[in-house]
């Protein structure tokens, strides 16, 4: 198993790499007068039983809260539902809740401990590879409201990450492959061997692999760890994890979010963030040729239904816009990306409506 420190002020702990270790989880669960597993009833099936041994063999008895699967959980009437139920149960602060799941329950789970009781203890145990390699790193966590996704949340973060290769198994192949997306993004702003790994070994990796996972998750983990230590609160440097996701974050909106995962929209929004790039004379022909490539490699679909003026209104609203310059994440070549203030709207409207060739 590979572990690796993250050193926030006040808050260090530990982020565990492994395979088909749940049931003995390295972590001092005795410590607590109780635990509480919130997950999705197929997770707690799939994965939370063996959790729940290995708490059981040390005579700890999990109690399990159940979420429904979905973004929609990220909602207020869960964060209610849930605070209600710890407090019938009588939960004090010497209780540890495991969010088993991913980014949906992360988030959510990691909110309802920063606020029940002023903050509890939480864990975290991602099972899709984006909440693997990002969500549950860096401490965001948070729910929606109508007005827009992740607006009401917290700056909290766990006592240890579990992540356990073996979940992976049962994601779907769009899931994965939208978790995929932010690794490559890892790859073009931070880690030019990670992306030549990618570049090389794509097919392994789409078989999910053990060792080449694992390889990927670790590297992607080291680059947020990387940037959150830096940067925790998002002043400067930690944007630059926004690559693609100006665009990427229209895409997704205009499509309602049902039409595009998050990363199927974030690879869209990598490739024309490089292409602007490169018009603007930034990076190479090649750096965006190789861009691209990698990304038709993984078989991310390129095209979308939308044209500038549709997605405009998502742009503007997007958080990333500072009095209407438009702020973008630019690659200078693979491995490094910085910040632009002002790329033209006009260049924005001419790459998203000539699509690709
Ligand atoms: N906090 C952060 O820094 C941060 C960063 C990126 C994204 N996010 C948030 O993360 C969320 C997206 O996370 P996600 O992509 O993990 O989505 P998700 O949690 O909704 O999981 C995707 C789907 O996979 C299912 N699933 C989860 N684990 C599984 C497994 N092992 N096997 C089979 N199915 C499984 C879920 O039930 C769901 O249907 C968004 O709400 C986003 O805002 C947060
Ligand atoms: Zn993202």
């Amino acid at each position: 198993m590979e572990e690796i420190r993250v050193n926030i002020p006040q808050n260090e702990y530990s982020i565990y790499i492994g395979k088909n270790y749940l049931s003995s989880l390295p972590f001092h669960f005795l410590n607590y007068s109780s635990v509480f597993i919130i997950t999705h009833p197929f997770l707690a099936w799939q994965y939370g039983e063996e959790v729940k041994e290995g708490l059981e063999k040390k005579n700890i008895k999990p109690n399990f809260i159940f979420v429904p699967s979905g973004e929609k959980s990220k909602s207020f009437k869960e964060f209610i539902r849930i605070h209600r139920t710890l407090a019938q149960a009588n939960t004090d602060r010497r209780s540890v809740i495991v969010a088993l799941g991913g980014g949906v329950i992360g988030d959510l789970a990691g909110f309802i401990s920063a606020t029940y009781l002023r903050g509890v203890d939480y864990v975290q145990i991602p099972t899709t590879l984006l909440s693997q390699v990002d969500s549950s790193i860096g401490g965001k966590v948070g729910i929606n409201i109508p007005e827009g996704k992740n607006l009401v949340g917290a700056f909290y973060h766990p006592k240890a990450v579990f992540i356990d290769i073996k979940t992976l198994d049962t994601l779907p192949e769009r899931e994965f492959k939208s978790g995929l997306a932010e690794v490559i993004k890892y790859g073009v702003i931070l880690n030019k061997e990670l992306f030549e790994f990618l570049d090389k070994n794509y097919e392994k990796i789409l078989k999910r692999d053990e060792k080449f996972l694992t390889y990927i998750i670790k590297e992607s983990i080291l680059c947020k760890k990387y940037v959150v230590e830096k940067d925790e609160k998002e002043r400067n440097l930690r944007m630059i994890l926004n690559f693609g996701h100006t665009i990427g974050h229209a895409i997704e909106a205009k499509g309602r979010f049902n039409k595009f995962l998050h990363g199927e929209a974030v690879a869209i929004g990598m490739l024309l963030a490089t292409k602007i790039s490169y018009l603007l004379n930034y990076c190479s022909e090649d750096t965006y040729l190789r861009v691209k490539n990698l990304l038709l490699k993984f078989d991310f679909s390129l095209d979308f239904p939308y044209n500038f003026s549709s997605l405009l209104p998502y742009i503007m609203r997007d958080k990333k816009v500072l009095s209407k310059k438009i702020r973008f994440i630019l690659p200078l070549r693979i491995g490094e990306v910085f910040i632009n203030e002002e790329v033209p709207l006009d260049l924005v409207k001419e790459v998203i409506d000539k699509k690709e060739e």
